[in-house]
Formats: structure tokens, C-alpha cells, sequence
């Protein structure tokens, strides 16, 4: 596909699954989508258009494939050591209870992982994880608990299981004691205002096909959403470019800290 039928599909698109590909890097969507419409439509864009606009199951089906929700627990267990070891201890000594958005939380992992967390550092306390995506299909698993399968806890001992999971036939669900600090909702980074006030925002493996201006605009409303030395907790293959001047400083691999003054106020 070239880049006029590109732009001629790109309303095509928004209509039939809300998503914008303005803010999308266009050299790797054409890529991916000339792959994609390969394979439903035998390669004619047209056909693709009529069949997106006219079959509900075929919207569906490409709005899964542009969000890709791919997640598990723990994902990357040495960044998780690093925000248990180091960043939750120092943001439980400024504050008692922590707020948290795991945003692009996908099927809940993510922001579950967070809570066993901090309830295994600070149990007991009312700490608030916020955990929102785009897509409503994966975020109905998350606002369940679960059920996940035995492979999706890889990364958990069997110790780690019997704490914080219930199973039920071969299946495992989430602990009422986890699942009541997560609120679960839908949210679109790209679009819908953001809350405030959080001490850890939490944002891996989202952004990738992001362009670098929508970055860069998200990264800055993210600063203003961190109280004054929150942490921003990004994905290990990530970065943040222009850190200091968005009100960040670099910690460590994935982690970055708001600085106390930032100059932009995006948060609304
Ligand atoms: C690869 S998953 C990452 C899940 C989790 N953060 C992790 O690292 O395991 C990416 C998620 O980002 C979500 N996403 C993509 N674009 C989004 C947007 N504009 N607003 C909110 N969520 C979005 C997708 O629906 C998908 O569930």
C-alpha cells in the first residue's frame, strides 16, 4: 500500500475501531498492515475497507491486532525486582498508602502484579492501582480477576500461586484481597484526560508503534499526572527521550523520576 491509499484507509480505520492512526508511526503501520490485509482481504484495500465497515467480528478482529495484548506476570522479572527492591520502598517512605495507574494494562497482569507487591512491601493499606486500556475485550479478564492459565503465571513460584490465586478447574483467578485495590476501566491514552496525583505510573509495551510526537506529548501529560518524585516505569526494550525536558530524570533501566518543577501542566 502506498502512503494516499494509506491516508485514504486511515478513516476507514477510525470508524470501524475508534483508532486514530495519525498518532501511529506510518512506515511500520503500512508495514503491518500490508500483512494483514494479505492475509483477510487477499491484498485488495478495498475489499478490506468494505469488509471492516460492513462485518462487526472483522472490526473486532483488526482492533486486536493493531493493540496487541500481549502480557503476562511479572513480565520481565528483573525490572520487577528493581520496583520492589528500590522504587516502592522509597515511595512507601514519603507516603503510607500508593496510587497507581498501570495504563495499557491489557488483560490485568500487570496491574495485579503491582498490587501483590504492595501488599507483600506494605500489607493492609489502601493502596489504589488504576488499571485502564483501550480495548474493552481484554480489560472484562482484568475486571474478573482472571481466569488465567497455569502458563501465564510462569514467572510465579508455586508459593507465590497459593498466596494470591484461587483455582478453579485448572484455572486460576486473582484473590478478592488483590483484585478490591485494582479499579479497572477503559481509557484511551491517546484521547481521554488523565487522572492526577499518582506516585507510580506504570506504561510498558504500549507506546512502541507510537509516533515520536505522540510520545513525546504523552510522556509530558504522564510527568504532570506524577506527584513530584513519582515514578515513571516504562518497558526494557524503552526510552525516554528528552527526559530532563519533558520533568524527567533517568534512575535506572526503565525507571524515571519526576523532578520536583515541571514546566508543562498536560494533566487535564
Ligand atoms: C503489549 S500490551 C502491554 C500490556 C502490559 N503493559 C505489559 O507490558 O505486559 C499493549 C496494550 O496497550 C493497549 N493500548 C494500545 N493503544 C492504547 C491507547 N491508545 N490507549 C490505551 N491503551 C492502549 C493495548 O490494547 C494493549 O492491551
Amino acid at each position: 500500500m502506498n502512503e494516499a491509499e494509506y491516508e485514504r484507509l486511515k478513516p476507514a480505520i477510525k470508524g470501524a475501531t475508534g483508532i486514530d492512526l495519525g498518532f501511529y508511526k506510518p512506515r511500520q503501520m503500512i508495514r503491518r498492515l500490508d500483512g494483514y490485509i494479505n492475509r483477510v482481504a487477499g491484498g485488495s484495500v478495498k475489499d478490506f475497507v468494505n469488509l471492516i465497515g460492513s462485518d462487526p467480528g472483522a472490526a473486532t478482529s483488526l482492533k486486536e491486532f493493531l493493540t496487541i495484548n500481549v502480557t503476562e506476570f511479572f513480565r520481565d522479572p528483573q525490572s520487577w525486582k528493581s520496583l520492589e527492591s528500590e522504587v516502592l520502598p522509597e515511595l512507601l517512605a514519603r507516603s503510607p498508602s500508593l496510587k497507581v495507574w498501570s495504563a495499557g494494562c491489557s488483560q490485568g497482569a500487570e496491574p495485579f502484579t503491582i498490587a501483590m507487591i504492595l501488599e507483600t512491601l506494605a500489607p493492609h493499606r489502601p493502596h489504589k492501582v488504576l488499571a485502564t486500556d483501550l480495548d474493552a475485550a481484554v480489560l472484562e479478564r482484568a475486571a474478573n480477576g482472571g481466569p488465567y492459565a497455569r502458563t501465564e503465571l510462569k514467572n510465579l513460584s508455586d508459593a507465590q500461586i497459593d498466596r494470591w490465586f484461587v483455582e478453579q478447574d485448572g484455572k486460576f483467578r486473582v484473590g478478592k484481597d488483590i483484585r478490591k485495590r485494582v479499579t479497572v476501566m477503559r481509557h484511551n491514552l491517546l484521547a481521554d484526560r488523565f487522572e492526577s496525583g499518582f506516585d507510580l505510573i506504570v506504561c510498558r509495551n504500549v507506546v512502541i508503534y507510537f509516533s515520536e510526537e505522540a510520545k513525546r506529548d504523552l510522556n509530558e501529560r504522564f510527568a504532570a499526572a506524577l506527584k513530584p518524585g513519582g515514578y515513571f516505569f516504562i518497558g526494557g526494550t524503552e526510552t525516554l527521550l528528552d527526559a530532563g525536558a519533558i520533568g524527567f530524570e533517568r534512575r535506572s533501566t526503565s525507571f524515571y523520576r519526576r523532578t520536583p518543577e515541571i514546566a508543562v501542566a498536560k494533566a487535564a
